[in-house]
Formats: C-alpha cells, structure tokens, sequence
C-alpha cells in the first residue's frame, strides 16, 4: 500500500512553527516529504528551524511576520508563491494565550491584540490562500482550544476568539468547498511554552480520561490526517485532540 501520509512535493505553510505545536507539526509534515513555509513573529528562530529543516533534506522558507496583522499577510503569500508557486496546505497555528485581567481591567490594546492573533489573522490568510489552495485542492487546518467549550476566567478573550475560530472553520469550509476543505483541531492541554506560562504543575494536574498533559508530537498524526486524502470526508470538522477532558 502506498504511503498514505506522503506529502512529496507538497507545500505546507504553518505560522507558529518555531516552538511548541507548530515546530512538532511542521517537523511531521517535512519528515513525510513536504516543503515548508516557517512563518513566525522572530526572524531568527525562523532562520534556524529552516536550517534544521535543510539537514533532513527540506525544502524550507522562513517568512517572519506578525499574523495579527493583515497587512503582512498578503506578502507572505507573495513570497511563497513568487518561491514555490504553489499551496498545498495552511496550518493557521500561531496562537497567544496571555493570562487577563479582570474583565473591567482589560485593555481595548490587549483584548484586540488576543483577537488579532488567533482570530483575524486565521481568518484574512485563509482567504488569501484560498484561491492557491483551490488550484492544488488543498486544505486549512486551524488550531483551535478546548477553551473554547470550557472557558476559563482568567482566558475569556482568548477562549472567545477560540470559540468564533470553530465557527469561521465551519463556514469557510461552506464556503470555499468543494475545493478546498477547511477543518479545526481543538487540542486540549499540551506541554509547550504556553502552557508554561499557565502553571508550573499543569503537567499532572490537567484533568483528562489520559491522566497527563499532551506532548506536542501527539498533535501531528491528526494534522497528517486532516491534510491528507484520508480525511476526504471530513469538511467542517472541529476534531478535539485533548486526551479525553471532561
Ligand atoms: N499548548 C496548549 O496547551 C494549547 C492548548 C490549546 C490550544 N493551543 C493552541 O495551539 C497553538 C500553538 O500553541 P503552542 O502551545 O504551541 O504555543 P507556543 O509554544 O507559545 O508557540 C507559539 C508559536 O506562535 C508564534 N507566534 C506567536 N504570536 C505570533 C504572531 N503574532 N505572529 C506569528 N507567529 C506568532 C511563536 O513564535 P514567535 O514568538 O517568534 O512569534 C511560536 O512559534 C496556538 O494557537 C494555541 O492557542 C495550545
């Protein structure tokens, strides 16, 4: 049987992919033959896991840029397309989970700038890679949090845009299908610098059915999946990774 997750020739682009989920799924996809696009805010981080990338035999593209921003979209698109002339696959994965406020101490800077990043700018690179995306019938993966369906206090915004992410999944697959299908991985508690940030004993104490907090390369099989034939089926899809939280 021929390898069902072989991305020879294919070009991925995930944002985020320096650390954390992003960096293990880019790997994921570049270990399967894929060409990667390396998009995160630092340009050296970016420039490094190019590098590391170029020693597996990967073709790789570092294009920094702040995704909050839609103004720096639409060359990062340029770039890739002006380099590989094609797009196979967009992970929208960059994400900041920043610990808020109460709601009457929150800034209108902090709330749009949570917005920004795991919501707009989601929402304005999908758009931009639709057409591209529509010539190869590729596919959007988003990465989305279970915060969105158990919110915390401490997170509201962040939950907020998690929860309207789900909801953009679901109408730009209506709207960019039959050509390109667009689906969600809701990931639960994973171990990367975000969840660091949350709290020193977050790895023993996250309350799922798996009894332990996710490491980042349990996330890549179901991204291999959503971007590949395999799922060819699965349009709309919220798939929840979390280890089974309740
Ligand atoms: N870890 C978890 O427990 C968990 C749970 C649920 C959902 N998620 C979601 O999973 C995704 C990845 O999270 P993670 O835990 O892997 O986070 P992480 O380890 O903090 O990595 C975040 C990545 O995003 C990049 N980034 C941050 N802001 C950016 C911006 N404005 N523009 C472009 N890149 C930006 C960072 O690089 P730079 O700093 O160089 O920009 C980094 O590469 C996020 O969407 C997050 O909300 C994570």
């Amino acid at each position: 049987m021929a390898d069902i997750f072989d991305f020879t020739g294919k070009i991925v682009i995930v944002t985020g992919a320096t650390r954390g989920l992003g960096r293990a799924i880019a790997f994921g996809f570049a270990a399967r033959g894929a060409d990667l696009v390396i998009c995160s805010r630092k340009a050296e981080a970016c420039h490094e896991m190019v590098a590391e990338l170029a020693d597996m035999g990967c073709r790789a593209l570092a294009h920094p840029c702040h995704v909050g921003q839609w103004d720096q979209l639409e060359p990062l698109i340029d770039h890739v397309m002006a380099h590989f002339g094609r797009i196979d696959v967009l992970v929208n994965n960059a994400g900041i989970a920043p610990s808020t406020p109460s709601s009457i101490e929150m800034t209108e800077e902090l709330f749009d700038k949570i917005l920004g990043v795991n919501l707009k700018g989601p929402f304005r690179l999908s758009a931009l890679a639709f057409p591209h995306l529509k010539e190869t019938g590729g596919s959007i993966i988003n990465i989305t949090s279970t915060g969105a369906i158990r919110p915390a206090p401490a997170y509201p915004v962040y939950a907020a845009a998690k929860g309207a992410l789900n909801i953009i999944t679901k109408a730009q697959a209506m709207e960019f299908g039959p050509h390109v299908r667009v689906n969600a991985i809701m990931a639960g508690p994973f171990w990367t610098d975000i969840s660091k940030a949350w709290r020193e004993d977050y790895d023993q104490s996250a309350p799922s059915a798996v009894q332990r907090i996710g490491q980042p390369e349990e996330v890549v099989s179901t991204a291999l999946y959503l971007a590949s034939p395999m799922s060819s089926y699965t349009n709309g899809a919220i798939v929840q990774v979390d280890g089974g939280t309740i």
